[in-house]
């Protein structure tokens, strides 16, 4: 089998005291390049399926862990903390409790101390970091007076600085408005375009998801019920929300022209593609 940039095979993971499995023997690939979006109900054991890819379980929560994740040729069970961390850069669901510093250009600073940057190389990577998040104008500013939507990326620019190959993060709109929410996505998409990172992201507002993503993971009860491009996944829209996933709306609408027999073509992942699809339905449709 080809290694991926992140390999979990026959995962399954029980926190210490808890009667039941976060993970029920998960097998996952993403290749180098790839963009996930992880969606499902509460305690599916997304978050815990992050965990996975960035060493937190087993290293940081105990518990059984059975198969294994390996994360760029690495097996997280054997490899350090600091290992780990070179490779996946996490934004956590709680973002202030992961900020350290009260200005902008100290939190990135912060982080390139900590891992040893060469000193020669530090003012690039600050300057690279806060371009790749589009917060250039951002850097001698104050945590505490920036936005939401503008924390989620000082967050981002701080992992970028460390040059990791993967980014993962937990629901990084959760607070956002749907105007910062999309903006925190199209620097997730410039990460994943330009700079080649392979991205991983738990996200609730799934039309948004579905618009960025290239693949979506549906997680219920600890299990990975359906993995794939995002147009298939959304084909099973019936068992998506058997699962309580809210199926975007658009693909509702899809699947009901397509049963009338006004629409045949595949279901839009943006505005542009809707309003194709509406155009061919209102023409006759079968397009
Ligand atoms: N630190 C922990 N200790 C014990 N059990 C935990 C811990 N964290 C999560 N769990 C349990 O593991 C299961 C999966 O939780 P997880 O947080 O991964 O789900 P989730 O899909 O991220 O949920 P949410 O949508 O609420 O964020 C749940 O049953 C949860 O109660
Ligand atoms: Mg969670």
């Amino acid at each position: 089998m080809a290694a991926g940039m992140i390999d979990i095979r026959r995962l399954s993971f029980r926190y210490s005291g808890s009667e039941s499995d976060a993970l029920r023997d998960i097998t996952l690939s993403v290749e180098e390049g790839g963009f996930l979006g992880i969606i499902g109900p509460g305690g599916a054991g997304k978050s815990t399926l992050t965990y996975a890819i960035n060493g937190v379980i087993p290293h940081h929560f105990r518990g059984d862990f059975y198969g294994e994740a390996v994360i760029d040729g690495i097996d997280t069970v054997g490899s350090s903390p600091q290992e780990l961390a070179m490779r996946v850069g996490s934004v956590l669901q709680d973002i202030d409790s992961q900020m350290v510093a009260s200005v902008v250009e100290d939190e990135i600073l912060f982080g390139l101390e900590n891992f040893g940057a060469p000193r020669g190389e530090i003012e690039n990577r600050i300057r690279d970091a806060l371009a790749t998040a589009g917060i250039s104008e951002l850097r001698k500013r104050s945590i505490r007076s920036l936005s939401g939507g503008q924390k989620q990326k000082v967050a981002i620019a701080a992992i970028m600085a460390l040059l990791p190959k993967i980014i993962v993060l937990d629901e990084p709109t959760g607070e956002l408005d749907p105007r910062a929410s999309r903006t925190v996505f199209e620097t997730l998409r410039a990460l994943n375009r330009e700079h080649g990172i392979t991205v991983v992201v738990v996200e609730q507002k799934i039309m948004l998801l579905c618009e960025f993503a290239k693949r979506l993971a549906v997680m219920q009860g600890g299990r990975l019920v359906l993995e794939g491009e995002v147009s298939g996944v959304l084909q099973s829209a019936d068992a998506l929300e058997g699962i309580g996933v809210n199926i975007p709306r658009i693909a509702t609408l899809a699947r009901e022209l397509r049963n009338r027999g006004l629409y045949g073509g595949a279901i839009p992942l943006n505005i542009e593609q809707a309003a194709d699809m509406v155009r061919a339905a209102a023409s006759g449709g079968g397009a």
